[in-house]
């Protein structure tokens, strides 16, 4: 099946930065969002990233000529001649489903529907339309036009054919498809990030470590990109507590208590997007990498050590392999290298000590996965 046509639902964030994504692979773009004002700023900021490519030489083509290709509409008529849509609305699952229930009802019958869901269940939305299995998840990366990753994420009812062409469709795009097995609340990214963030804020509110040497741990220690703190300011306070309340609640992680977040969010300190999160930028949507001591004294195998479990737990349950996790977070968070691979050189045995340090003070989450303690019963890594 020949794709011409992309839909993209919703200009926020994301949907801009996919909307933006398939144009530069030539694809014709519709994009819908309820309002004028989302849409005119969705095309700013297409126009702003297109111009730094264009700048630097990493396009050819003129930005003025690629967004000839993207239209922009508050109405789904535009989505009649779509072959592929990607919804992008916030995370709200009634909302979700209402989104699906309408491109349903109004594109043609071999059009793909796709989600860029970061952990609502993909089953869950594709009930609610007459084409279940042509329902799958994309989920794109902030942002999407510089993050290579996108995690392929079936539902029980999607057909291979849908994702073959939604693989095909990444490749496309220039970005490197992850395919999951089995589908699992917040995908491998999530839980990974929902770890990080666990141990993040636990090691501050037990007055282990302040924001800033967890963050100069993750920058300076494991040569992140970002600091942990800094990367939920980045992706958006009530998109991380979102993302938490999904898969905690799903019944698949155990929470970690932690009142920082919650704190963030109900002072509606949401991060970049605000100007203030756990840091301070310089206005509203405009972010300024956090300027951090190069010391800490956060030891890097603690902070990862509850992410690690949680690969442990993704390969034990049969959803990744270890290779498939490090793709992920090499290529979804610019990691450095792969967390697990990071594991098997800090030693998965400290790995482990930390663990059992941090499970023995009551937290039940950092029980240690039983793969951990057979690769430290024969002396192995995740590689090694
Ligand atoms: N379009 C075009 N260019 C862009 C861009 C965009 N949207 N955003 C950034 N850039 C360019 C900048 O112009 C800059 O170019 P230059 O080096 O030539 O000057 C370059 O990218 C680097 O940007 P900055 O100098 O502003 O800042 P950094 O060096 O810190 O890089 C970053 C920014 C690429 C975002 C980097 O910090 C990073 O990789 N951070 C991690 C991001 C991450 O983990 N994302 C995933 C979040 S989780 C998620 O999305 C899932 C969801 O479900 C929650």
């Amino acid at each position: 099946m020949s794709i011409k046509k992309i839909g993209v639902v919703g200009a926020g964030t994301m949907g801009h930065g996919i909307a933006e994504v398939s144009a530069l692979a030539n694809y014709n773009v519709s994009v819908v969002d309820i309002s004028w004002d989302f849409l005119n700023r969705a095309k700013e900021r297409i126009m702003e990233s297109l111009n730094k490519f264009y700048e630097k030489g990493q396009i050819k083509e003129k930005p003025e000529d690629i967004m000839k290709r993207i239209e922009f509409s508050t109405s789904y008529d535009v989505m009649r001649d779509a072959d592929f849509v990607i919804e992008a609305v916030p995370e709200i699952i009634e909302l979700k489903r209402k989104v699906f229930e309408t491109l349903d009802s109004i594109t043609p019958s071999h059009t793909f529907l796709a989600s860029n869901t970061s952990s609502i269940p993909i089953s869950t939305i594709a009930e609610v339309t007459k084409r279940k299995e042509k329902i799958i998840g994309m989920h794109f990366f902030n942002p999407p036009p510089i993050m290579k990753l996108v995690e392929i994420v079936p539902s029980k009812y999607t057909s291979d054919e849908t994702i073959e062409v939604t693989i095909d469709l990444a490749k496309k795009m220039n970005k490197i498809p992850v395919k999951l097995k089995v589908e699992v609340p917040g995908f491998v990214s999530n839980r990974i990030f929902l770890r990080l963030m666990q141990e993040a804020c636990r090691e501050v509110e037990d007055g282990e470590a302040t924001i800033e040497e967890v963050d100069s741990a993750a920058r300076n220690g494991l040569k992140l990109p970002m600091g942990i703190f800094e990367l939920s300011d980045y992706v958006g306070i009530d998109v991380a507590v979102d993302l938490w309340n999904v898969i905690v609640s799903s019944g698949t992680a155990q929470d970690v208590k932690c009142e920082m977040y919650k704190r963030k969010f109900e002072a509606k300190e949401l991060g970049v997007k605000t100007g203030k999160g756990f840091y301070n930028y310089p206005a509203p949507g405009k972010y300024r990498k956090v300027e951090l001591q190069v010391t800490s004294k956060v030891d890097p195998a603690r902070l990862i050590s509850l992410a690690v479990n949680e690969g442990a737990w993704l390969i034990q349950n049969g959803i990744v392999n270890a290779k498939d996790i490090d793709t992920v977070m090499i290529y979804g968070f610019n990691f450095p290298k792969g967390l697990m691979e990071i594991a098997d050189e800090l030693g998965i045995r400290n790995i482990y000590n930390h663990l059992v340090d941090i499970y023995s003070k009551g937290y039940v989450a950092y029980r240690p996965n039983s793969l951990i303690e057979e690769l430290i019963n024969t002396s192995k890594g995740f590689y090694m």
